[in-house]
């Protein structure tokens, strides 16, 4: 059985080296990029560092895109924070939509923590002009893209935030960690409060940059993650102990308690983590991400439209609920009909894919739970985020 295996491995080698310049950062399912000797050589270190430069590079060409101030603030935190972001007439109008709008969702599970997600397909955003209006904007394209490095469409959901709704182990996304080995957007524009101990997005201000001293614990964690009893780690979205962030020149974490209304675009190759809850609490936002193949010094490669997108979602959702319907594993994304971004949690609460620890199977880890990224710039092959 032993020499099967390796016999599979040594066949699949070119697929996994060909892995190696491409967003895929699995320790777990890529031997190439958890080799030791590798490693121990520089080669993750070397995917970080490469990454990097390319991503600064394609931003630089992005800057007209964002105001000064807040290519200042993002450079300088990693972060850009806009309280207020939409007048108040249009936020009101957005929140009056995303209440009233009912129709199909998904929901999974991370810990205890639930995750509802509305895919924006085009006749969901028919229903929804407001928010359609929002993501057209100069404003809200413009931040993305200028933090993604690219000037492509992110992939958006109004997503929901259950904190302790279900019985389960601690949520996975709660411990400060990377997404990645490389610089990557996400946005929320918050449409509740978020209160400080109720699960706010918390941020370790500047910890986007690759110094010297990042890179060489990105070396460390490299020898370390393929063994690491954490499954994320195992997965490439590397946890980090508060307590090494001095060591790294870096400042505690700061938790995000705000207004609804207000929205953060940062970086998550920054230390980031979902903060703690005190009690169950709803979070609900409009949740972007954008990752795209970090080697490609492009900035812009083929236009995907967020209903494009969004079928992305569905259509994955749907490959999941045939593929339980055949006999295989469970998708851990359950529909549900004619629910609210805003319903509490159901009596009847999604379970957790199984075989991880934390509840969540492979396809889950980091979220990655997504549908895979657009090609035309190739992209991961089902790739993760996590969602914080
Ligand atoms: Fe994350």
């Amino acid at each position: 059985m032993k020499m099967l295996l390796q016999v599979r491995q040594a066949a699949m080698l070119p697929w996994y080296a060909a892995q190696l310049f491409t967003g895929t950062k699995s320790f777990e399912q890529n031997p190439v990029i958890a080799s030791r000797r590798m490693n121990q050589w520089g080669l993750h270190a070397a995917r970080v560092r490469h990454a990097y430069r390319l991503a600064l590079a394609r931003r630089r060409k992005l800057t007209r895109m964002i105001p000064a101030d807040d290519r200042e603030a993002f450079d300088r935190d990693g972060f850009v924070l806009r309280p207020g972001f939409l007048p108040p007439q249009q936020f009101a109008a957005l929140l009056d939509e995303i209440r009233a709008y009912r129709g199909p969702l998904r929901e999974t599970a991370e810990g205890d923590t639930v995750i509802r997600k509305i895919a924006l397909i085009g006749p969901v955003l028919a229903r929804l002009p407001t928010l359609d209006a929002v993501l057209r904007s100069v404003a809200w394209r413009g931040l993305i893209r200028y933090v993604g490095g690219r000037n492509t469409e992110p992939m958006v959901w109004v997503q929901s935030i259950l904190r302790h709704a279900r019985p389960g182990p601690s949520d996975p996304q709660a411990a400060l960690h990377a997404d990645t080995f490389h610089p990557t957007v996400k946005a929320w524009l918050f449409l509740t409060d978020v209160a400080e101990d109720a699960g706010p997005f918390t941020y370790v201000p500047g910890s986007h940059r690759l110094t010297a001293a990042r890179l060489a614990w990105e070396q460390r964690m490299s020898l370390l993650a393929r063994d690491s009893a954490n499954t994320e780690t195992r997965q490439g979205s590397f946890r980090i102990d508060p307590a090494d962030l001095p060591a790294l020149g870096l400042p505690p974490p700061r938790a995000f308690a705000v207004p609804a209304n207000t929205l953060i675009v940062a970086d998550t190759f920054g230390f980031h983590a979902r903060g703690p809850s005190a009690g169950a609490s709803l979070r609900v936002e409009i949740w972007a991400y954008g990752r795209r193949i970090p080697f490609l010094p492009l900035a812009a490669l083929l236009p995907w439209t967020t209903a494009a997108l969004g079928w992305r979602s569905v259509v994955w959702w749907k490959i999941g609920d045939l593929r339980e319907a055949a006999g295989g594993r469970k998708n851990p994304w359950r529909q549900r009909t004619g629910g609210s971004a805003f319903d509490p949690a159901a009596a009847e609460t999604p379970s957790p894919g199984r075989g991880s620890p934390t509840g969540h199977n492979k396809d889950m880890r980091d979220l990655d739970q997504m549908p895979p990224e657009p090609r035309g710039e190739p992209a991961p092959a089902l790739s993760s985020q996590t969602q914080v």
